[in-house]
């Protein structure tokens, strides 16, 4: 049974003083990750520590948007893995489609960020998803394919269970046009399929696959009901206290 973990991602957006307050007013109501779903807020950077601080005594945990792979060096304004872990930060982002198309974001660089994680104790949340001219060429279950071969390239069969895959077709992201649920879960349906194909049909059973592009609390129970999504890693709508809290019970009573 593969545990649903919702995730907001917060992009650039909040001051130091709107994140902490966000966290004060969601954390008395996060279900317990023990049994019932994982909740994420990955937040900008700079807030980390605080946000970090604030979640203490709850079961909110906090994430990266980004990493570097290097633990340190003249890596002017990127973010080290080994800092993260000293702050405990549990979670990063990897190769979101922002990251790939704007800040040069690779399917290498994505494969050494997932092992840099690995490495740091940190749970890498790697992106994958087509554009609107490769879906309409069809090419979404080969872009997808070889997002996740290569993103998960030389990752044991033991570690790949603690990645979490966010499938997220980049023409529904901040777009309002949210894919249809049963869109959504064949695309995750590919990812578990090459997942089986790289490990076996136990290890591709237990990766949890997200959904992203357009969550929000009206439409999230059609993607939490599918075999494939275990959960939505969501931008516009995390931000929000409420909203966020509406998702968080979604994915608690998938
Ligand atoms: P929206 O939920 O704003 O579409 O963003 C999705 C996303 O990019 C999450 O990583």
């Amino acid at each position: 049974m593969r545990k649903p973990i919702i995730a907001g991602n917060w992009k650039m957006n909040k001051t130091h003083g709107e994140a902490v307050s966000f966290i004060d007013e969601i954390k008395g109501n996060i279900p317990s990750s023990e049994e019932e779903v994982e909740t994420v807020v990955c937040a900008p950077a700079l807030f980390l520590k605080e946000m970090k601080d604030k979640a203490a005594g709850s079961d909110v945990k906090i994430g990266a948007q980004t990493m570097h792979f290097e633990e340190s060096g003249a890596f002017t304004g990127e973010i080290s893995p080994a800092a993260l872990k000293d702050l405990g930060i549990t979670h990063s982002i990897i190769g979101h489609s922002e990251r790939r198309e704007m800040f040069n974001e690779t399917d290498e660089s994505v494969n050494q960020k997932l092992h840099a994680a690995f490495q740091y104790g940190i749970t890498p949340i790697m992106c994958c998803g087509e554009s609107l001219e490769q879906r309409e060429n069809n090419q979404t279950e080969q872009i997808v394919r070889d997002q996740v071969e290569k993103g998960f390239a030389g990752i044991s069969a033991e570690k790949a269970p603690d990645v979490v895959v966010a499938y997220e077709p980049i023409w529904a992201i901040g777009t309002g046009k949210s894919s249809t649920a049963e869109d959504a879960n064949e695309t995750c349906g590919t990812v578990r399929k090459v997942l089986a194909e790289l490990y076996d049909e136990n290890t591709a059973e237990a990766v949890r696959i997200q959904y992203g592009g357009s969550v929000k609390p009206e439409n999230i129970d059609g993607y939490m009901e599918k075999e494939h999504i275990d959960g939505a890693l969501v931008g516009g709508a995390s931000l929000k206290p409420d909203a966020f809290l509406q998702l968080v019970e979604a994915g608690r009573n998938e």
